[in-house]
């Protein structure tokens, strides 16, 4: 059994991988900013405790005593290019003072390859409302895949553009290694609810550090 520490719980992919691990048989430590500005109570198998992604300190408070970290925080609005990167270090900062392992991070679509050489962040069929999220996901994964000054294992696990909060849960899900075209995960999907199997999956099995496309099982 492990304890993972989970950012951004009160969302949907938080709540999902929550869900995921306590129904394995892991513990959870639910981090959310603020306990009464949740739109529904969280499990009560999990231990909440409030903590700001951006914020270190907070970070390696809630994740003592740890062994995995998953990042489901979304950063609403018109968010800097570079604001990802920022958050993804004030979470490893805090996860090395925790001396916790291993961090599993929810990607954005906007950072596949096409063969074209662009992102998908700037192909006509990416949505413009999540334009600046798309941009920082590619940012972030470039980052991440430029090598860590730090020992921390790290898995960034991109879901297609097709990514639904109410889809079902089949039970399984594909991972696909990455490319340099990677064109094929625009015409894949997957539900909240399976990718949290993958989610879960990474945390607690870890492997190698890595950029890894999930999909349904279908890989449609
Ligand atoms: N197809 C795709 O590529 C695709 C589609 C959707 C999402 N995504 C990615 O998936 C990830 C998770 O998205 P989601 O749909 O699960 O998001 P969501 O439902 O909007 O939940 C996001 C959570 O992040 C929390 N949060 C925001 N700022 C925080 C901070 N500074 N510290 C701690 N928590 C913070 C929010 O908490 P508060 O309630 O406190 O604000 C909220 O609970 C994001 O990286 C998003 O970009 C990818």
């Amino acid at each position: 059994m492990s304890t993972v520490v989970v950012f951004g719980a009160g969302g949907r992919s938080g709540r999902a991988c929550t869900l995921e691990l306590l129904d394995a048989g892991h513990q959870v430590v639910a981090a959310v900013r603020d306990t009464s500005r949740l739109s529904d109570p969280l499990d009560p198998r999990a231990s909440v405790v409030t903590a700001d992604a951006f914020d270190a300190e907070s970070v390696a408070e809630a994740a003592g005593g740890c062994d995995a970290a998953i990042n489901a925080v979304r950063l609403p609005g018109s968010i800097r290019a570079d604001r990802l990167v920022t958050l993804d270090s004030s979470i490893r900062r805090g996860l090395a003072d925790a001396q916790v392992a291993r961090l599993v991070t929810v990607g954005g679509a906007g950072a596949l390859h096409l063969s074209s050489g662009e992102r998908f962040w700037q192909h006509p069929l990416f949505p413009v409302t999540t334009l600046p999220r798309g941009i920082a996901h590619a940012l972030l994964r470039d980052h991440l895949e430029s090598g860590q000054p730090d020992n921390l294992s790290w898995s960034y696990l991109v879901p297609p553009p097709l990514f639904t909060p109410d889809g079902a849960r089949t039970g399984s899900y594909l991972s696909h290694p990455p490319g340099v075209a990677e064109e094929e995960h625009l015409d894949r999907s997957v539900s909240y609810a399976d990718f949290a199997i993958a989610l879960s999956d990474s945390a607690v099995r870890p492997g190698p550090s890595g950029v890894a496309l999930v999909s349904g099982p279908s890989g449609r």
